[in-house]
């Protein structure tokens, strides 16, 4: 008989997830292959990719999503090394130094946050759903968007690039579920990425930027990011692992039937 350890059981399955050498990446990778897949884990540092491969008996490669070469590349190599590609997780993101006023935001900033943050989902899509129709036993793909696709609050380049992230998940889904290919969207909220560091007990918008980096700091917009965390109904950040377990849901037999959705995961984020 089957049972619910078999419906989350990946074994038997590659997953493929891009910036899996830190954060809420690392605790995906992680998850996924607790729950038995075999992970190609990308990061465009090395050195991160190979620290998460090591601890999870994945494998690794050095990847910047923004590199539409290298991403082909990259899927390539993950069929050709592990012999498919059934689970594709695009979390590499950026957000730290990219938020501000409008008035402040520079050509270059723009097109660097969503050369990461839109052209690398869309390159990666491409390419993963392209060795998924071809092997022809359907997949999975998990596009990690935002809270602030739903509820601004970091700036115009990063809010959109979440948001184009969302409607970019509704368009495939919708083309590509006569393939059996799935893709979601997960919506992380507050996510703490600081390692052993303890959030903010009494948080500014300085302390807040998850990675270490001051977001906005005096920025109208990331007062009310502040305003919204301190707030938080489930009152604490999220761990990375709890984005691990929403992704293992996302990829396994659990979401046999979902398709198109964004899930937030979020401690009650955008309640507020
Ligand atoms: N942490 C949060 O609170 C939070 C909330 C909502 C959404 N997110 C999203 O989750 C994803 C992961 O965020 P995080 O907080 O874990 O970030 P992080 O900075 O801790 O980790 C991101 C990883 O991506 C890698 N990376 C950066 N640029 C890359 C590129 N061009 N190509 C490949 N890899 C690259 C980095 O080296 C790093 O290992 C991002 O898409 C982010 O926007 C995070």
């Amino acid at each position: 008989m089957t049972t619910p350890n078999d419906w989350i059981d990946l074994t038997g399955k590659v997953a493929h997830v891009t910036g899996g050498g830190h954060g809420i990446g690392e605790a995906i990778a992680t998850a996924l292959a607790m729950a038995g897949a075999q992970v190609m884990v990308s990061d465009i540092d090395l050195g991160k990719a190979l620290a998460t491969a090591d601890k999870i008996g994945g494998h690794a490669l050095a990847l910047d999503v923004s590199d539409r070469a290298a991403v082909d590349e990259a899927i390539a190599k993950t069929v050709s090394t592990l012999g498919a590609l059934d689970i594709l997780v695009n979390n590499a993101g950026v957000y730290n130094g990219f938020g501000g006023p409008v008035r402040d935001i520079t050509d270059d900033m723009w097109r660097t946050l969503w050369s990461v943050n839109v052209d690398g989902v869309f390159y990666c899509c491409r390419a993963g759903a392209s060795a998924m129709i071809e092997a022809g036993n359907g997949g999975r793909i998990i596009n990690i968007s935002s809270t602030q696709a739903m509820s601004p609050g970091v700036g115009v380049t990063y809010d959109g690039s979440k948001a184009a992230v969302l409607q970019m998940t509704k368009a495939l889904a919708l083309e590509l579920a006569p393939h059996n290919i799935n893709v979601n969207a997960l919506a992380p909220g507050p996510t703490w990425v600081r390692g052993g560091k303890p959030p903010p007990t009494n948080p500014t918008s300085d302390t807040l930027s998850p990675s270490g980096t001051p977001m906005t700091t005096g920025n109208p917009l990331s007062d009310t990011v502040v305003s919204h965390i301190t707030r938080l109904p489930k009152g604490h950040w999220g761990d990375p692992m709890e984005q691990g377990k929403a992704a293992v849901f996302l990829a396994s037999d659990m979401s046999s039937f979902v398709t198109g959705i964004y899930l937030p995961v979020d401690g009650g984020y955008l309640l507020l």
